[in-house]
């Protein structure tokens, strides 16, 4: 430690009457006492010019003098409920640039932290910066640094209580929305690997087991990452306080995401709302039967890349994106831009355009099986137009199905929400089971030669059989049948050009929407020339389907997912997010019942045998994820925006906190008490 000019001050807090542990940092931890290891290895320090333990007037916590003047550090006491004085009261007498902030529950701290964070905040001059709320270090090397300018803004402005005992929630701004925070140049210290789950702060009986078998075999000045290595290889370790919550110690962290968040305007909306539109929404899935009152939000107010705001102001990364017509992200400045400069010539004429050859060449040259191509806006408009122009061209009415394919009569009536379809439209469509031959041999059965058409997803949440897709094909061409690809979902995702493209199996029609024009509307079937060309008989016709913003819109998606090879990344983005989420999922012992499982590209979270009523447990375990800021339905929906380290850490943080917390509430007595609003409504298993 130097001791020249005290340019920076390390302020070490400490008391004697912690509730869960008294006198903690007075235990003895291998021949020293807990404060004791903490002065000794911050004393290492090569930056810190003084060291101060700021302590309360309490009787009590007058023992800690004895220990500072015997390791040579100053002492000073002050405020018991306003810790936050304390801190500006010895930046008053010491004048520093910077002070380092330390608790003394944490005999494990490591000056190299300490002095790489203070080297950064010298260069880049930041207001406050930590490594305590994004988290990737271990609980229990918690270091914030401020600048004395930082501290006195705080101490003149934070007015709330909590403020004051927290000392830096003013700084960081991580607290509940009703408390005034200020407005600094927050930075955090990452670690390029996520450490948090270890636990080596002083809080807990176990704790303290913990930290004195790391001492007996480790060095007294060992390292952070020694500690890791040593806990690594002796996973007895890690166990002796895995099962305290973690962050217990430290509120704050989990305040700064798992707010208590208020619906009040979203709930307010939904009043308004359910009077004047059915549902209180335009589609099913985004409807408080999917996302119930006070569970969840169900007014958005923006999207900007992975990120969606509510009205209420709470903020969420988005694994649901709109029900996946996001691939890139929300409001796309490229994409946005190229739509802003065609709104400018007008968004739909009176005649074509010549931009519909340009994205119809695009297709064309993008699709193997393409030879024309017609736009709409919606997939389910496509679909219709592909069953009807099957049934035009083989003069056949039945239709075999797997998967989903929109609201329309055709399909909708062979589905259990068929309320107004005619059955004689119903009996029309036969459902089979995707990647099983026998069910569809069985639906076919001796009126294969009836069939018009046989429509299914080629790739969804399972990896389609290929030998199953190879005879579908046979199948089809065997009986005159018309194939076609719902490519809906897939088509932008599993390659471009779509899963025939990427399985070599071309169907005769493609429908193609969702992820195409990156939020934008639009559809398109695309097919061989000689059912396409049909067209001009069949009557399909729509206002809008030449609407040109959702085609600019898709010329740039389509350059940006070639520029940046967006499907490759998303594939590789959800293997990585399942495996790391699963792994999560087996550390809380909950992988038996819920797992991440099927393709990379969209992997699908399946809830699978439960002790507790299913939909209980489906809504709380929705309603764990929403509080703790992760907006996710039944699936990983992703898109380029996903594809960051900051999002991908922060997405294990967030699901870290939710499954932890559920798992408290599916264990205890009455989960259900512990549900916040309705249950969710179990949909339609289509797939
Ligand atoms: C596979 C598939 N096909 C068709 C549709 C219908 O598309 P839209 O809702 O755009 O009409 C959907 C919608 O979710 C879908 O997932």
């Amino acid at each position: 430690m130097k001791n020249k000019k005290s340019n920076i001050v390390c302020i070490i807090q400490a008391r004697l009457n912690s509730k869960r542990l008294p006198e903690k940092v007075l235990m003895d931890i291998d021949g020293k006492t807990c404060i004791e290891r903490v002065i000794e290895r911050i004393k290492k320090s090569k930056l810190i010019d003084e060291i101060w333990l700021a302590t309360s007037y309490l009787n009590i916590d007058r023992r800690l003098k004895k220990i500072c003047d015997f390791k040579k550090i100053h002492y000073f006491q002050g405020s018991v409920s306003n810790v936050l004085s304390r801190f500006y009261k010895i930046s008053k007498i010491t004048n520093p640039s910077y002070i380092v902030r330390i608790t003394a529950d944490c005999p494990l701290i490591d000056w190299r932290i300490i002095d790489e964070m203070i080297k950064e905040i010298k260069i880049k001059k930041y207001d406050y910066f930590s490594n305590t709320i994004e988290r990737t270090f271990p609980d229990g090397l918690d270091v914030e640094i401020f600048s004395a300018v930082t501290l006195k803004k705080t101490y003149y402005n934070a007015k709330h209580p909590f403020l004051k005992e927290h000392v830096t929630p003013y700084m960081h701004g991580k607290v509940s929305k009703s408390i005034r925070v200020g407005s600094f140049n927050v930075h955090q210290f990452l670690y390029k690997k996520d450490y948090s789950s270890y636990r080596i702060t002083l809080d807990r009986k176990e704790d303290l087991l913990l930290i004195r078998e790391i001492y007996s075999q480790l060095n007294d000045f060992c390292s952070w990452k020694e500690v890791v290595k040593l806990m690594q290889k002796k996973p007895y370790l890690k166990k002796i306080n895995n099962h305290i919550k973690l962050n217990e110690g430290s509120r704050i962290d989990m305040r700064s995401i798992k707010k208590n968040k208020s619906f009040k305007k979203s709930n307010f909306l939904f009043r308004k709302a359910i009077k004047i539109i059915p549902t209180a929404s335009q589609t099913f899935s985004k409807s408080y039967l999917q996302w119930p009152l006070n569970v969840s939000p169900l007014f958005l107010k923006r999207g900007k890349g992975c990120y969606i705001v509510d009205v209420d102001d709470n903020k969420y990364i988005d694994y649901l994106l709109a029900l996946m017509p996001i691939i890139i992200g929300y409001a796309n400045k490229e994409v946005d831009q190229a739509v802003y400069r065609q709104a400018r010539q007008g968004n739909i004429l009176s005649l074509s355009h010549p931009k519909e050859i340009e994205l119809s060449e695009k297709l064309i040259k993008m699709i193997p099986y393409a030879e024309m191509v017609k736009f709409s806006k919606n997939g389910s408009d496509v679909l219709s137009a592909a069953v009807r122009l099957a049934r035009a061209s083989t003069n056949r009415d039945l239709i075999a199905v797997s998967g989903y394919h929109g609201w329309h009569d055709w399909y909708i009536g062979s589905t259990t929400r068929n309320l107004g379809i005619p059955k004689a439209v119903s009996k029309l469509t036969k459902k089979f089971i995707f990647n099983d031959l026998n069910s569809l041999e069985e639906v076919l059965g001796k009126n294969a030669e009836k069939f018009a058409a046989i429509v299914l997803e080629p790739d969804t949440f399972d990896k389609p059989d290929i030998t199953f897709l190879k005879e579908v094909r046979k199948i089809c061409d065997k009986y005159g049948i018309v194939l076609i690809f719902d490519e809906i979902i897939c088509g932008f995702r599993t390659k471009l050009g779509g899963a025939a493209k990427k399985y070599k199996i071309w169907p005769d029609l493609g429908c193609f929407g969702k992820a195409m024009a990156n939020g934008y509307p639009l559809a398109a079937l695309v097919g061989k020339k000689k059912l396409m060309k049909k067209l001009g008989d069949v009557f399909i016709s729509g206002t809008f389907a030449g609407e040109l913003l959702s085609i600019e819109a898709c010329l740039k998606t389509i350059e940006i997912l070639e520029r940046e090879n967006v499907i490759e990344k998303l594939e590789k983005l959800g293997g990585f997010l399942k495996e790391e989420l699963n792994k999560q999922l087996k550390q809380q012992n909950l992988l038996d019942e819920i797992v991440f499982e099927g393709n990379n590209w969209w992997p699908r979270l399946n809830i699978k045998k439960t002790k507790i009523d299913k939909n209980i447990y489906s809504s709380l375990f929705r309603q764990e994820l929403i509080s703790s800021g992760l907006f996710l339905g039944a699936s990983l929906n992703l898109c380029l925006s996903h594809n960051n380290e900051n999002i991908k850490r922060d997405t294990i943080r967030r699901f870290k906190l939710a499954i932890d917390s559920f798992n408290y509430i599916k264990s205890s007595k009455n989960p259900k008490k512990y549900l916040k609003g309705n249950m969710i409504e179990s949909v339609f298993k289509v797939r």
